[in-house]
């Protein structure tokens, strides 16, 4: 058996903070929304405790302002997008993409357009979401942050589905739900393995791979199995290798070849995240399709986007109402403690406390 590496106990500056009040490091790359939720309508969304609004203008170009009409403190996102403008719904100011008001329209000839400007963060647009970055543009810029790549998300062999999770609790008790491969327990019917092991453990400033060993219901090998995905009497238990990864803010897993599962982390606050979960279906074994037409393959990738959604979502309905019980426990009484018997939660949790720590060096003291 691989030997279990962990990396040392948590400095004495981390350990005094508690997790479930950690803010993130903002030097990060966020997701805001998917490319489809953002169109023709301002797009609000939350960010630790900050409001944004996102629009996208004639150019196809997303953008991303502080929500707030510097006019009368209301929400942009209430308003409307006027070609490359995002205009005020109140009395119809209109700023343009760093933010600067470019329009009052019923300003008198001797009043000068107020000079006011909101803060507007850096976007990318990448693999179907919309990223956000919330730092210091001078750390984003000296570090060439990037956001997590998703290649799988258009790549003609992977069947894509999206669930939203949006749930009551601080982010750090889904990061360990998606940790912690014990919890398959939970799962019964819309379970992807069973009789998780870890075999090995390892963690840096910036990451917490755990590697498990499962058995899985899932062997995507013929066309037809992907009909494993709506019917369980057509699953059969074998060993597959259960790989994730807490890449600081998001996550990663990869089950045997067949499956790839991400999640993108949006924490609203401390008691409340909102998170894209991704599922990938390989279609790498299939390599007669892969001699078909692009087009085609393309009207495949399409056709069965969403095959995995009433997995998803149910896996999905399960976690929060376990996570929401976590939240609600640790309000009641914050000093009780839990009772840890998986090691890859102490390493993800001495990780999030480092990264508040880097984020805000005046917590060491
Ligand atoms: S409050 Fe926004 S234009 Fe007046
Ligand atoms: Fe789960």
């Amino acid at each position: 058996m691989q030997q279990l590496q962990t990396s040392p106990e948590p400095t004495p500056d981390s350990r005094h903070l508690e997790v479930r009040t950690c803010g993130i490091n903002k030097n990060h790359w966020y997701v805001a929304a998917r490319s489809t939720e953002v169109v023709d309508q301002p797009f609000g969304f939350t960010l630790w405790q900050e409001e944004f609004v996102l629009y996208r203008d004639t150019n196809n170009q997303v953008h991303a302002l502080e929500n707030r009409c510097p006019h009368r403190q209301v929400k942009l996102s209430s308003g409307q997008v006027v070609g490359d403008l995002i205009e005020c719904s109140y009395h119809g100011w209109q700023f343009d993409a760093l933010g600067t008001c470019a329009h009052v329209p019923y300003l008198a000839e001797n009043q000068r357009r107020p000079s006011c400007k909101i803060r507007s963060l850096p976007v990318r647009e990448q693999d179907g979401f919309v990223w956000v970055f919330p730092g210091d543009p001078a750390v984003l810029e000296r570090d060439k942050i990037q956001p997590l790549a998703i290649p799988e998300w258009d790549h003609l062999n992977y069947i894509v589905t999206v669930s939203i999770i949006d749930f009551e609790g601080h982010y750090s008790y889904l990061i360990e739900n998606l940790m912690d491969m014990y919890h398959g327990h939970l799962h019964d019917d819309y379970q992807a393995w069973a009789s998780a092991k870890l075999e090995g453990l390892e963690a840096t400033d910036q990451r917490v791979d755990a590697h498990y060993e499962a058995q899985s219901y899932y062997k995507i090998d013929k066309i037809w199995s992907i009909s494993q995905l709506f019917f369980p009497a057509l699953r059969k238990l074998h060993p597959e290798p259960l790989d994730v990864s807490y890449l600081y803010p998001n996550w990663s897993a990869t089950l045997g070849n067949d499956f790839k599962i991400m999640c993108l982390f949006c924490p609203t606050n401390e008691t409340h995240t909102k998170a894209y979960l991704i599922h990938f279906t390989s279609l790498n074994a299939f390599w007669r399709l892969h001699k078909l037409p692009v087009k085609f393959r393309r009207f495949v990738k399409d056709s069965l986007f969403g095959a995995a959604q009433k997995l998803l979502d149910g896996l999905v309905v399960q976690d929060v109402l376990m996570m929401e019980q976590e939240q609600q426990a640790y309000l009641a009484d914050p000093q009780r403690r839990n009772l840890e018997l998986n090691r890859t939660i102490v390493a993800v949790q001495k990780l999030i406390k480092q990264q508040a720590i880097a984020s805000s060096p005046d917590l060491k003291n």
